[in-house]
């Protein structure tokens, strides 16, 4: 067990003496010595394969923001090679995915084609005890979407056509890619991972009965599998959720982390389950003093003395400044929970 167990036992709605903080995207561009190591491989998926430096950019945010848990750096995409996908990330354009539609020219998924991930996290267990590790994967929708979609989408039309032109083959990909998750996100939790956040970022894309038929009963299953088999906390990530946010506050996860669309305090009202977010990643373009302030105004309004994690609604972003980073997890550890 990590020395600083804080998100623990916030997770366990135990005792906390402040809250704990972590940040999504933490180990990124925006921090000069994620850059430095950046170029030491021609991509970012050869980057992700390479263990040594793979290890060393997830220890980053510990050595200089001192966050409370370590999220592995891999990505969510990194699972789908080993259905027999050609997976890019070329400069400047974002990732790209090839599928050429047939569910049945999927390959069966093999754990140990994503052993590299696995190793991650045994290594950086290893080099340090200090704070929990995060593993992740991304939610059954969103990789659905960026296998049809061929990359990021603005509208998502492909992906909705897809879904209720072809209904039978939309459940089977469901179906198949609830598999994968489940066996990848199980090796990393026998590699020792304490935590896993399943990304489901472009959900909210989705109308209310969408969600309803074609995503919630997967992404459910995939969690009470998860939750049946193992004895470590699941964090569901979701953004834009009005539509939805009855079903996420069903879901078996232990945590959910919200986007800056909802009020904190109103969503308290309504589960008993863990919060993490929400605040708007924008604030880190704010002066100094605006976004402290901000990040107060957030800390004030969590109606809970535990159970909440800070966290930003989304993703740092590659243009933010690193002072200002440190200067928003600074502002978090020195606040005192009322
Ligand atoms: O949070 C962390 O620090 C852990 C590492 C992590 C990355 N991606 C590293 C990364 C995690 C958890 C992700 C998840 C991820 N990847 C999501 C879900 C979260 C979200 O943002 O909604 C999604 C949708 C992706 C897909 C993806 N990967 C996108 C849209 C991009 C950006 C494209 C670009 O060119 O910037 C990536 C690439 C990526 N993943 C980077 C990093 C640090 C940037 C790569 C670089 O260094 O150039």
């Amino acid at each position: 067990m990590p020395k600083r167990d804080l998100l623990l036992r916030a997770i366990h709605q135990n005792p906390i003496e402040r809250f704990p903080v972590w940040l999504m995207r933490q180990a990124g561009r925006y921090m000069k010595e994620y850059r430095e190591l950046r170029e030491k491989e021609k991509d970012f998926l050869s980057l992700c394969k390479n263990v040594d430096l793979s290890v060393k950019i997830s220890l980053l945010p510990l050595e200089l923001l001192d966050v409370d848990a370590i999220i592995i750096f891999s990505d969510i995409l990194v699972p789908l090679e080993g259905l027999g996908l050609t997976v890019r990330f070329v400069e400047g354009e974002g990732p790209s995915v090839e599928w050429d539609g047939k569910v049945g020219s999927l390959k069966k998924y093999d754990p140990e084609s994503n052993s590299f991930v696995y190793q991650i996290i045994q290594r950086v267990i290893g080099e340090q005890q200090e704070v929990p590790v995060i593993g992740f994967a991304g939610a059954p929708f969103t990789l659905a979407s960026y296998m049809i979609e061929g990359g990021a989408s603005r509208d998502f039309l492909r992906t909705k056509l897809f879904m209720w032109e072809r209904e039978y083959d939309f459940g089977r990909l469901m179906e198949i890619l609830t598999d994968t998750i489940y066996d990848y996100l199980s090796a990393q939790i026998e590699a020792g991972c304490h935590v896993v956040q399943i990304f489901d970022s472009w959900a909210g894309a989705l109308s209310r009965s969408d969600y309803e038929y074609h995503v919630y009963q997967y992404t459910d299953h995939l969690i009470g599998r998860m939750k049946e088999k193992y004895d470590i906390p699941v964090i569901y990530f979701f953004r834009n959720s009005s539509s939805f946010m009855d079903f996420a506050l069903n879901l078996r996860a232990d945590v959910l982390s919200l986007d800056w669309s909802v009020d904190i305090s109103e969503v308290s009202l309504k589960t008993d389950k863990v919060l993490q977010g929400n605040l708007e990643p924008a604030v880190l373009y704010a002066e100094e003093e605006t976004l402290k302030l901000k990040t107060l105004e957030l800390l004030r309004s969590v109606p809970r003395k535990t159970g909440y994690i800070f966290n930003l609604g989304h993703g740092l972003a590659p243009d933010m400044d690193f002072n200002k980073v440190k200067l928003l997890v600074d502002t978090v550890k020195n606040y005192n929970i009322p």
